[in-house]
């Protein structure tokens, strides 16, 4: 680089200039277009250096995450609610560990490709411990983040509902799919560091306010809030919707969820438990499956999705993409 520059300022030591000839303007105009050409792909190359760095420096740092404890149980009936919730809270997705728990791996083109861990064999004897720090905080055994998992909708889960969705995947016989270790693209490393998703969801989770008191079930203001950190992943923090930053555009627009115009203003309960049930809208559209989860979201109970109306009344109206 800098003998390519050295060799710019001073033309007569360049063995294309003769010492007695100014090169010709064309010449000349080669060397500077090489010359910038050169510069551009130098800073390029730096600062793609640089985002990788920066990545894999966020995928090796270690986190300290007290070990929590809470009951698994082992009767039929914990087992079928864990079912339900296994579902009804994404784990199941097709996308991701599936209903047999055997998990899979999803292309995503230049994002890389992701290993929905298989859950009958990674964690065939995680303990408590283990199943809140990888669900609740996004850390694995290593102490470093898990990838692509989204523990950032689930570091709010109650020890109730963790310990039932353990005993549903404990139940499960062991499905033999060997699944090759996750293919992290570099796109998906930028998306990551312009802050459009998290690929190491620790990173953006408050490991001091994980381990909450559980939220009493019922219809409650409270209750809702707890069941709708599940729909910040795709409607946003603030649950205003608008495009996923850095999603690609299969992935739909999440609808405004807050109480605004181009929200839910005006809907009723049984509006919002018709497309949770059926995905038709109020004007009698029928949403994608593939993009608003409502097959699996329509296990929830009436009460549950009374709670969550409740909640998304009760917060502040926002324009649309506020996130
Ligand atoms: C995987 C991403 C994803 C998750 C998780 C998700 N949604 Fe959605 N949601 C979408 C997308 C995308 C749309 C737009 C679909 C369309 O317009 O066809 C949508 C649309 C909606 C609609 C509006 C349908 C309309 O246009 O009238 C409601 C209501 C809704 N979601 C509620 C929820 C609730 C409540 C949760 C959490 C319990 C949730 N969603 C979780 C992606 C998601």
């Amino acid at each position: 680089m800098t003998d390519e520059v050295k060799s710019a300022t001073t033309p007569t030591t360049h063995p294309a200039a003769a010492p007695t000839t100014r090169p010709s303007s064309g010449k000349k105009w080669l060397r500077r277009s090489g010359i910038g050409v050169a510069v551009v792909l130098a800073v390029l190359l730096l600062s793609l250096g640089g985002a990788y760095a920066a990545s894999t420096s966020k995928e090796s740092t270690h986190y300290e995450v007290a070990d929590a404890s809470f009951e698994i149980p082992t009767d039929a009936a914990s087992i079928a609610e864990g079912h339900r919730l296994y579902t009804a809270r994404g784990c199941s997705s097709p996308d991701c560990h599936l209903d047999d728990g055997g998990g899979r791996v999803l292309e995503m083109g230049p994002l890389g490709a992701l290993s929905a861990s298989n859950l009958t064999v990674h964690c065939a004897d995680f303990t408590a411990a283990d199943w809140s720090r990888s669900v609740r905080h996004g850390v694995n055994r290593e102490g470093t983040s898990v990838r692509f998992m989204p523990s950032q909708d689930f570091s709010g889960m109650s020890d109730r509902e963790l310990g039932l969705i353990v005993a549903y995947v404990r139940s499960l016989p062991r499905v033999d799919r060997e699944l090759p270790p996750h293919q992290i693209g570099m796109l998906a490393r930028f998306i990551d560091l312009a802050g459009g998703f998290a690929l190491f969801p620790a990173s953006v989770i408050d490991h001091s306010a994980v381990d909450d008191p559980d939220p009493e079930p019922g219809r409650t203001v409270e209750y809702g809030a707890y069941l709708g950190r599940v729909c910040m992943g795709c409607h946003g923090e603030h649950l205003s919707g608008g495009p996923i930053p850095g999603a690609p555009p299969e992935m739909g627009t999440p609808l405004n969820l807050t109480p605004d115009e181009s929200g839910l203003a005006g809907w009723t309960e049984e509006q919002f438990r018709e497309v949770l049930r059926t995905g038709r809208t109020p004007s009698g559209r029928q949403i994608d499956a593939r993009q608003m989860p409502y097959p699996t979201l329509a296990l929830m109970t009436d009460d549950e999705i009374g709670a969550l109306f409740l909640y998304l009344q009760s917060l502040p109206p926002m324009p649309e993409g506020s996130r």
